[in-house]
């Protein structure tokens, strides 16, 4: 199954630098989906060839779909109409590409899917730029994201959010790093774009799929 989409991913997976395994695991588990698979996008594809840089994931998802059921579809906004231009010069027509902020776009759009009666297969938010030191603003955004399509999430969507790597406390002796385990430095965490979502994660029961620079959750929604 997908072998055209495998063609084109075996060339460029390895440009994808810290995100390489984690879209390997996003495709993997969207394999096993029955199809049609519906992704929804927030913050698209806004500079060409840039796999190393943001990931090229509208490309990416784009390709996957075509090589998919029919019925399989691209949604993505972002705030930025350079962006959209862009992104538009290089997706097929398959992938809807709208201009807004993504927060008002996915209330829409929740509704109109619904109405569609097509469920999410993927959510991967990756709009609002994160501030290393001050991740708040952009993890604030992407919680509010969260908000808009939670009712959205059936039991096997899987919500994917980019720059959100886990952390944890380390110390350097000799040259080597190690883990500081003891209390109380805290645990592992997700922070970043994710670091709100995570929270909600935690106190709602939804588990993380994987992290490492991005971050993956499904079980927002119960059985
Ligand atoms: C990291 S880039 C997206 C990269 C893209 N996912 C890729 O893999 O190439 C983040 C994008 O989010 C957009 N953005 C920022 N705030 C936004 C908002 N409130 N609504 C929608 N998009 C927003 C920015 O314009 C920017 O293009």
């Amino acid at each position: 199954m997908n072998n055209k989409f495998y063609k084109f991913f075996d060339q460029i997976k390895d440009d994808l630098g810290v995100r390489k395994s984690s879209f390997i695991k996003i495709f993997k588990y969207l394999d096993e989906l029955k199809g049609p698979i519906n992704i929804v996008e927030t913050g698209c594809l806004r500079i060409k060839d840039n796999y190393a840089g943001d990931g090229q994931s509208t490309l990416l998802f784009d390709k996957y779909t075509l090589s998919r059921e029919p019925g399989s579809k691209v949604y993505t906004v972002d705030i930025d109409q350079n962006a959209t231009k862009i992104c538009k010069s290089v997706v097929s027509e398959n992938v809807e590409v709208n201009t807004g902020d993504s927060v008002q776009y996915l209330i829409e759009l929740m509704k109109r899917l619904k109405l569609e009666g097509k469920k999410i297969s993927l959510f991967y938010l990756d709009s609002f730029d994160v501030n290393w030191q001050f991740p708040h603003q952009s993890a604030a955004h992407h919680l509010k994201e969260l908000t808009a399509i939670i009712d959205s999430i059936s039991e096997n969507t899987l919500v994917v959010v980019d720059d959100a790597p886990i952390f944890l406390p380390m110390q350097i002796e000799n040259k080597k790093y190690q883990a500081i385990t003891q209390h109380p430095a805290p645990g592992a965490f997700v922070g970043g774009k994710g670091y709100l979502i995570n929270e909600y994660a935690n106190t709602c029961g939804a588990k993380i799929f994987f992290s490492n620079y991005q971050t993956a959750w499904i079980g927002f929604k119960k059985k």
